[in-house]
């Protein structure tokens, strides 16, 4: 079970309204320690670098230090041995495809032709009318390639301006990378998420695109109108992989989860068994896109369990910093039920912080948009008490809370019924469960409304129903072998007998152990 920190919006310790290291060390009770944590196993920390902030810490100006509005080395190096006394792993972002056109290697790249560093970004001559190489356009709109005056050459990039692509084909890059991972192996770190694999390399030629294709759903189509055959998800992207990887093994028990933003099957060439030949990890984003219904559930379980290679499991996420929270995007009554599958499938789950208190969307914010690709919404505060400000910060906080009076943490601490409570009560399921952890899924197809599984481990057995239905739904649940013992339900019921014929409510779920 990992934890995603936003540290932008976890906790601001000093009072500038944007959240720190400070701020996460005095609210790791929240995920571990104490009787009322989560308790989950791993912390994310997405981007804590020097960053110009173009890109809220995805542009890294200096790989190797912490930004000040963020805190100093020392408060990492202090919330490493905090996460560790309390069981945790801390799981920094790793981004290697790109840097800040201001991190120093940009710099010297662009200051002439002849520089040394030249190579370690693409730059390409402009095409015979003066215009950009090739018709390649940007993640977040825009062409993939801006004009740099002084030099005369367009630079590469996937994403905004403010971040130039490595050129991964020079070993001088690969091994500047190797050396960011060891430096913070060096500092304890247990392992990075790593962001935006799939842009690695690109084809050398510089081939046109062709205008996009049907996408694989339940991916939209592409944003830049492309189908990026040329410069994204390219085959070579392995080698790269694997480069990490093997960086990785030089230290026992680190950790790497690819994010690559590609459908399931195609997934499967960025993980290996961890050992150096792919990541132990990968996110599957299937489930963070598909729209609430039984039979997309299926299908997204479906796909992972045939493409995810033997040995390695799928990584899942409802939400996270990039995408619609899934209480907005499910609808909030849905919420306890989405915890509940979520908590369930076989392989490694991810929250994102503020999930666990039926966090939503931002519905309105003020003012011109922070983040210019859109995502403001799902990255307000996180909300710790009934406060207009919700305990987040003393001062004026960068987004604005959405209802921390009716949402947060500390309210729902105290309240069994609360939907913290569920998550807390989920989470210890599945650390008591072996089945649950690691055991095999096997779907059932029960009823058209309702998502049926089992999970088992040796002897252990355990059956999930989840009603996605807005109407009750009769299903045979002794026919998977359901034994009425209910272990975790999403309202009140303590026994599901007859099981034969058992009616599920709307939106209801259970998790029942097999007879
Ligand atoms: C990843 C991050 C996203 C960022 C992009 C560029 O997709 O999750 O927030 O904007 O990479 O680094
Ligand atoms: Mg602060």
């Amino acid at each position: 079970m990992i934890y995603q920190v936003y540290p932008r919006s976890f906790a601001d310790a000093d009072g500038d309204g944007i959240g720190d290291l400070p701020g996460l060390l005095a609210h790791l009770d929240q995920l571990a320690g104490t009787e009322l944590s989560l308790d989950v196993d791993a912390v994310w920390l997405s981007p804590i670098f020097p960053s110009p902030m173009a890109d809220f810490g995805y542009d890294i100006s200096n790989f190797t230090d912490v930004a000040p509005v963020f805190g100093s080395l020392a408060d990492l190096d202090r919330l490493i041995a905090e996460c560790h006394t309390r069981g945790l792993r801390l799981l920094l972002d790793l981004v290697p495809c790109h840097t800040s056109i201001e991190h120093p290697w940009f710099v010297d790249s662009r200051s002439s032709r002849g520089s040394a560093r030249r190579d370690w970004y693409s730059w390409a001559d402009p095409s015979p009318d003066g215009g950009p190489p090739n018709n390649w356009r940007a993640g977040f709109g825009g062409p993939s390639w801006t004009f740099d005056e002084a030099t005369g050459q367009y630079y590469l990039h996937s994403f905004y301006p403010e971040q130039p692509d490595l050129n991964w084909r020079n070993p001088e890059v690969a091994a500047a990378i190797a050396e960011v991972m060891r430096f913070w192996f060096d500092h304890g770190v247990d392992g990075f998420r790593v962001d935006a694999i799939s842009h690695a390399m690109k084809d050398p030629q510089l081939r046109d695109n062709p205008p996009a294709i049907d996408p694989v759903p339940p991916f939209p189509v592409d944003p830049t109108g492309q189908y990026r055959i040329w410069n994204m998800d390219r085959p070579e992207v392995v080698e790269v992989v694997r480069f990490l990887q093997r960086v990785a093994a030089e230290y026992p028990g680190r950790l790497l989860v690819g994010e690559a933003f590609v459908p399931v099957d195609r997934l499967v060439a960025y993980l290996g068994d961890g050992a150096g030949d792919g990541f132990a990890r990968a996110f599957d984003f299937e489930l963070s896109l598909i729209e609430w219904s039984a039979e997309a559930f299926k299908v997204t379980i479906r796909r992972a369990e045939r493409f995810t290679p033997p040995g390695i499991e799928p990584t899942w996420a409802l939400s996270n910093h990039d995408l619609s929270r899934h209480a907005t995007r499910f609808g909030e009554r849905r919420s306890r039920l989405a915890a509940l599958i979520l908590l369930t499938l076989r392989g490694t789950v991810c929250l994102y912080a503020g999930e666990e208190i039926g966090m939503i969307d931002a519905p309105e914010l003020p003012g011109p948009p922070l983040d210019r690709a859109g995502r403001d919404a799902q990255r307000t505060p996180m909300q710790w008490e009934a406060s207009p400000n919700g305990g987040f910060t003393s001062g004026h906080p960068w987004l604005p809370l959405v209802d921390p009076l009716s949402r947060n943490v500390a309210t729902q601490r105290g309240d069994p019924a609360s939907l913290l409570a569920w998550y807390r009560r989920l989470l210890a399921l599945r650390r008591s469960s072996a089945a649950l952890r690691h055991g095999a899924l096997t779907l059932h197809e029960l009823h058209p409304h309702v998502l049926a599984f089992t999970r088992q481990d040796g002897d252990e057995r355990l059956l999930v129903l989840a009603n996605l239905g807005d109407a009750a739904a009769t299903v045979d649940a002794a026919s998977i072998g359901a034994s009425g013992e209910v272990v975790a339900a999403t309202g009140p019921r303590e026994r599901a007998a007859p099981t034969s014929a058992l009616r599920l409510e709307p939106r209801e779920g259970l998790v029942l152990r097999a007879g």
